[in-house]
């Protein structure tokens, strides 16, 4: 199992781009034995999203300052913003199963890098809020497509134009979150996950989740060639280790 723990607990761990560098160089080093990749927050919030000093015009000399990325061209920007989405998109690689363990609040970058998460373990007292329209901004970190496929396209649309908190017994309720416990046992209740989701061999549980992932995308039939492709696989492995 890896953690990647946010440790910015004075700034209520927002974020800022060479966290995001840091988190993906993280991801694409991780050894094939992780099986398991927990992200959490340090200090008692998971993360108040994007360091809004970023977007002060007063300190616009700043590494990652979203206030001089303008005087760049279009492909330049979005370019730029395709490496910042590099390490919430590396969180879905079926090599393992991530968790947002949630506690505080989830804001903006701080929702979307829980939406990057397989699974989202939340506190009693959690809060998650699409904080990105209320800054004139759009949700850009990936967090558009998992929100749809995990509340519906209505409530992402209602969650998001709205920028309001959404609170830990309303995400678990609207399958935003898998399950909610009290802040005591937040650790507890990730090892007990992790206990669960590893209970079996890798090799099934990630061609799973490549399955999983695969299917709101594709067509019945493609989907079942899919199942079908990776049960040889299986099948394969399961002949040699009987061999
Ligand atoms: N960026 C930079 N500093 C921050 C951020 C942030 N996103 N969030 C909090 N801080 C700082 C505060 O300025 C404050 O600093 P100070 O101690 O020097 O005054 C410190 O963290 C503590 O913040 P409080 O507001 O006092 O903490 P509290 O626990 O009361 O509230 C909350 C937490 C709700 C997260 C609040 O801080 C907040 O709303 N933050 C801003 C959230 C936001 O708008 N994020 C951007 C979303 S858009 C995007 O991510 C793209």
């Amino acid at each position: 199992m890896a953690t990647i723990a946010l440790n910015r607990p004075s700034v209520r761990n927002a974020q800022r781009p060479a966290m995001w560098a840091a988190m993906a160089q993280f991801l694409a080093s991780l050894d094939d034995a992780v099986r398991i990749v927990v992200v959490r927050g340090n200090g008692g919030t998971f993360s108040a999203g994007l360091d809004l000093a970023l977007l002060d015009p007063a300190q616009v000399d700043q590494e990652g300052s979203l206030v001089a990325i303008v005087q760049k061209s279009d492909q330049e920007i979005v370019d730029q913003i395709g490496d910042y989405q590099q390490a919430f998109a590396l969180l879905a690689d079926p090599k393992f199963i991530s968790i947002a363990a949630v506690n505080g609040h989830a804001i903006g970058a701080g929702f979307q890098l829980a939406l990057a998460c397989d699974q989202r373990i939340a506190t009693e007292d959690a809060q998650f809020c699409m904080k990105e329209p209320a800054l004139g901004l759009v949700p850009d970190l990936g967090g558009t497509k998992p929100l749809v496929e995990a509340v519906g396209y209505g409530r992402a649309l209602e969650i998001c134009a709205s920028a309001r908190m959404v609170k830990a017994a309303e995400a678990h309720c609207i399958g935003l979150v898998q399950s909610v416990v009290p802040p005591h046992a937040l650790d507890d209740a990730v090892t007990a996950a992790v206990r669960s989701l590893t209970a079996h061999g890798p090799s099934a549980v990630r061609a799973i989740k490549a399955l999983l992932q695969q299917a709101p995308h594709r067509g019945s039939e493609e989907q079942r060639l899919g199942e079908r492709m990776a049960q040889v696989d299986q099948l394969r492995e399961l002949a040699t280790r009987h061999r």
